[in-house]
């Protein structure tokens, strides 16, 4: 058969078999009209007096309206936290502290259902997605320092570990229940008190979290969770009465916080943007490999920081790797979140589906060639094709620049030292994947290449016992592990 009739037997064949739709059903998520923040175990008004919306990224209706915490309000929050640490926390036995974090997780567990649908209709990711992968980790975190809390003294051997007091911590949209619980669950297992806000995009689920934690009877002022945007967060890591500052979001965020905390006495961790490599090597099982690929940028939108957004390809498995990633692009559904069969969801707001535009746009600009699915977008809501670019230099702005979208920039290259160096150019160093049938070539690359996280012959792979943070511009600090409680802690 000729190489072409092939490919559209293929897509025929696919284009046949089409899923009945199959989605969640909303009832079990309860969504109320409006949230005040949450202060000292309290739903409390704001002091502003001000609310703003949060939307279904896959509808564009509005799921809520949330108030928007300014100076004042932070201050109260940062209050509460700090007589909840003085007088309650910081006295209590960590053995207690440890009980309290568990009923949390056990929580969010009971709850997990309620929790998925509300992640996927604020955010946009796929309904599979939030349900086995978000709510199940984040579980997952507070069981895992739930066991910590009073153990610190066999994690920090003779350094007489101690807690911080107050931390601040301000996350983003793209993993909100998982990065709200990736910040509580050590800070509290640590004995610190806490005010978090999460993204403005999508603060349901960490409101949820608030309600849970107040029907856990934790001391109220113990956790803070307020909400508004980018000026509330400004409030919280200018707060002088803050001993620690947590942030996961852009680089540009993270290095206007580092401005604004030098010279203070509080400490701070950052994790910020990736351009990770994900690189395959002409000894790899390439159907798995391909998986990979597909996994590390296309799933979530590509709203991942550690999502494989550059590609490297050995020469001589460059023609096969293409084709079996295009035909895998062909099969992957785009389209509602909420469809237990979507595999790319929506993306998390119109200024972001912008931002990826802009890139696609710089991509055609450059000369690049592009490729993307063939797939129809639904007409409401704010959907990208997954796409991919070839024939990148190295210079190009869509191998150097967070595009944090569904977009992929492929390179060749020869030899081991080749790619180690192609993919260390760049001023990120988040995470990266290898795939290759040898052990040695993993081991030779791993210490190599400048990144926080490498995974081998898989992709994406999050487990709350492991260390998880970059170097350069993606950032300092990790978090998970036994490391993320050091982040938590002064140690002699
Ligand atoms: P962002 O960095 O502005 O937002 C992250 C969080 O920081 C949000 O809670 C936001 O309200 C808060 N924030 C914003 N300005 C602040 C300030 N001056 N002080 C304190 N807190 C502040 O990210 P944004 O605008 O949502 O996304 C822009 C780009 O950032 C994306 O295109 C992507 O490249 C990158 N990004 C990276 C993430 C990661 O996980 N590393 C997560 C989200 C975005
Ligand atoms: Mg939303």
């Amino acid at each position: 058969m000729a190489k072409s009739t092939k490919n559209n037997t293929l897509k025929l064949k696919f284009d046949t078999l089409k899923y009945a739709p199959a989605p969640e059903s909303k009832s079990s998520a309860k969504i109320n009209a409006q949230y005040d923040l949450f202060i000292n175990g309290k739903f409390e008004k704001p002091l502003s007096k001000k609310y703003f919306d949060t939307i279904n990224p896959a509808t564009e209706e509005k799921l809520s309206s949330v108030a928007e915490a300014n100076t004042a309000d932070v201050d109260k929050a940062v209050k509460a936290a700090r007589n909840a640490y003085n007088n309650v926390w910081s006295k209590m036995p960590a053995k207690e502290r440890g009980k309290y974090i568990f009923r949390i997780a056990r929580m969010i567990q009971e709850r997990a259902r309620e929790f998925s649908v509300i992640e996927t209709l604020d955010g946009g990711k796929p309904i599979r997605e939030s349900r086995d992968i978000d709510i199940p980790l984040a579980a997952n975190h507070f069981f895992y320092y739930a066991g910590w809390a009073d153990k610190l003294a066999y994690a920090f051997p003779n350094r007489q570990p101690k807690s911080l007091g107050v931390a601040g911590q301000i996350i983003p949209w793209n993993f909100p229940l998982l990065m709200a619980a990736w910040k509580i669950a050590p800070a509290l297992a640590t004995g610190n008190t806490v005010v978090l806000k999460p993204a403005e995009t999508t603060p349901l689920t960490a409101l949820k979290l608030a309600e849970i934690i107040q029907e856990s009877d934790l001391p109220p002022g113990v956790v803070n969770i307020i909400t508004g945007a980018g000026a509330t967060g400004a409030a919280i890591v200018n707060h002088s009465d803050i001993n620690k500052i947590a942030f996961t979001g852009s680089t540009e965020v993270g290095k206007i916080i580092q401005r604004a905390v030098a010279g203070t006495n509080k400490k701070i961790t950052l994790e910020l943007g990736g351009k990770a490599a994900n690189i395959i090597f002409e000894d790899a099982a390439i159907d798995a490999a391909v998986e990979g690929i597909i996994n590390g940028i296309y799933f979530n939108q590509g709203h991942v920081c550690c999502a494989g957004s550059r590609l490297f390809v050995q020469e001589s498995v460059y023609k096969i790797v293409m084709q079996k990633l295009k035909d895998r692009i062909a099969t992957l559904i785009v389209g509602d979140p909420m469809d237990k069969n979507t595999d790319v969801g929506a993306i998390n707001s119109k200024q972001q589906l912008e931002t990826i535009h802009k890139y696609i746009n710089i991509g055609k600009k450059e000369g690049l060639d592009i490729f993307e699915s063939s797939c129809v977008l639904p007409e409401k809501g704010f959907f990208c094709k997954p796409t991919l670019f070839t024939n990148v230099a190295q210079s190009s702005r869509i191998a150097q620049e967070e595009i944090f979208g569904p977009v992929l920039a492929i390179q060749t290259f020869r030899t081991d030292d080749e790619v180690i160096e192609k993919a260390n150019n760049t001023a990120y160093g988040l995470s990266a994947g290898v795939w290759t049938d040898k052990g040695s070539k993993v081991f030779n690359l791993t210490s190599k290449l400048r990144a926080g996280v490498i995974w081998a012959n898989t992709y994406n792979k999050f487990d709350p016992t492991s260390p998880f943070g970059g170097y350069k511009e993606s950032g300092f600090g990790r978090e998970g592990g036994l490391h993320g409680l050091s982040a938590y802690l002064n140690v002699q």
